[in-house]
């Protein structure tokens, strides 16, 4: 099956297509067109992600790159095709709520012929929702005039899935999983210990009671004049503090490691390193050791976390997935660790570009879900959309 794929849920539009084979406990993804565009320096000015100017990218940006994702896969043909009063008619009152996308869809639509794709995925939550939307309505517009099925994606789902996948020859395969699999899922939004015993069927066993890990990041980079986002620049400044192996003078809380659960908060990490910048002008060597001190706190707290819940689930998989576990730190202790803890388990962190949001991982859950055909044409963005409950 070809499956084109969208992402907008937060500052990266991104549109793939793949081409997915197997099953559930085989399958296979050939990525034929992957692009995407990162809104990050635009963002930067602002200190973080404005929902109104992400969706005014977006707008401008799908259209681009799903023409330059079709040409990648070799799919891109021109021609003239002329749209019907009715098609027309139903294009316009999708598009009607898009206005900064519909002059440049209809242009496109009508000079493009149909590309032989066999369904359309796009993440339907959770994230931003203006963003989102521009993806959902974009994704429905399409569906009608090449009258494809569409399938809504569960971003978190992408992530877990994504991380579950290894790269083999010029492929991306998912195969020889033991369930159940324990995910953990930290990202700008999500900080999430989830379950899944049976294939795509979830189980929430602990999150975060205030930020996110990510957000704590992020803000942790902006009380040390960090650019947004945070989370790679405070991991820079650790690594460098690393390499010295000095001891560190600031020590900062674990919260909630003996709380009995699986929950997180990371508010009051977060309000301890404030009040260690507080009034003060550190110097660089201080930030450096700060940001270290922040990062070990985080990754200590996640392991400690994850490993009761291996306990506790008898899981013999772990997935890292989201944003944040795109951080060395925390990949190294999780890789350590879980020789020295878990031997039993195998861990899976996912590749590269896999790491942080693109419409690739959107394509792999929308495959998984369209084997089991969950097709829909009326859904809506949901910006809490969970994974599990
Ligand atoms: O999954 P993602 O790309 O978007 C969301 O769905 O939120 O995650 C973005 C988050 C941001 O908070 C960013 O600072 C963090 O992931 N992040 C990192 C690193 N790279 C991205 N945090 C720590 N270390 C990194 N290397
Ligand atoms: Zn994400």
């Amino acid at each position: 099956m070809k499956l084109l794929a969208i992402e907008t849920s937060c500052d990266e539009t991104a549109v793939s297509i793949l081409e997915c084979t197997g099953d559930e406990q085989s399958a296979s993804f050939k990525v034929l067109g992957n692009a995407l565009l990162s809104q990050i320096d635009i963002h930067k000015e602002y200190g973080g992600v404005f929902p109104a100017v992400a969706k005014r990218e977006h707008a401008k940006n799908l259209v681009p790159l799903l023409a330059s994702s079709l040409e990648e896969a070799e799919l891109l043909s021109e021609g003239d095709v002329p749209l019907s009063e009715e098609a027309r008619a139903a294009l316009m009152s999708t598009l009607e709520r898009e206005p900064g996308l519909s002059e440049a869809f209809l242009s496109f639509i009508t000079t493009t012929q149909k590309p032989a794709i066999d369904a359309i995925a796009v993440t339907a939550g959770p994230g931003l929702e203006p963003a989102l939307w521009v993806g959902i309505n974009f994704a429905k517009a399409l569906a009608s005039a090449w009258d494809l099925p569409l399938v809504p994606v569960n971003h978190m789902e992408g992530h877990f899935l994504a991380a579950l996948a290894r790269k083999e020859n010029e492929e991306i395969v998912i195969k020889g999983i033991t369930l159940p699999v324990l995910g953990l899922l930290i990202s700008g939004g999500h900080t999430e210990l989830v379950l899944m015993r049976d294939w795509l069927s979830y189980e929430l066993l602990g999150s975060t009671r205030d930020d996110a890990v990510g957000e704590a990041f992020d803000k942790v980079a902006r009380m040390l004049d960090l650019p947004y986002p945070g989370g790679p620049e405070v991991s820079k400044l650790a690594e460098r503090d690393r390499e010295d192996a000095r001891t560190n003078p600031f020590v900062l809380p674990r919260p909630m490691l003996d709380s009995g659960d699986l929950d997180f908060s990371f508010s009051g990490l977060k309000t301890a390193v404030l009040y260690m910048v507080k009034d003060k002008t550190l110097s660089e060597l201080e930030k450096e050791q700060l940001a270290r001190a922040f990062e070990d706190a985080a990754a200590d707290v996640l392991w400690k976390k994850t490993s009761k819940a291996l306990d506790e689930s008898g899981a013999e998989t772990l997935v890292l997935g989201g944003g944040v576990s795109a951080n060395i730190h925390i990949r190294r202790e999780f890789t350590n660790s879980i020789k020295d803890e878990h031997p039993q388990v195998s861990l899976r962190i996912p590749e590269g570009e896999l790491t942080t949001d693109n419409a690739v991982m959107i394509g792999i859950a929308g495959y998984y879900r369209a084997l089991k055909k969950e097709f829909a044409t009326d859904f809506v963005a949901n910006g809490n959309q969970s994974l599990a409950s």
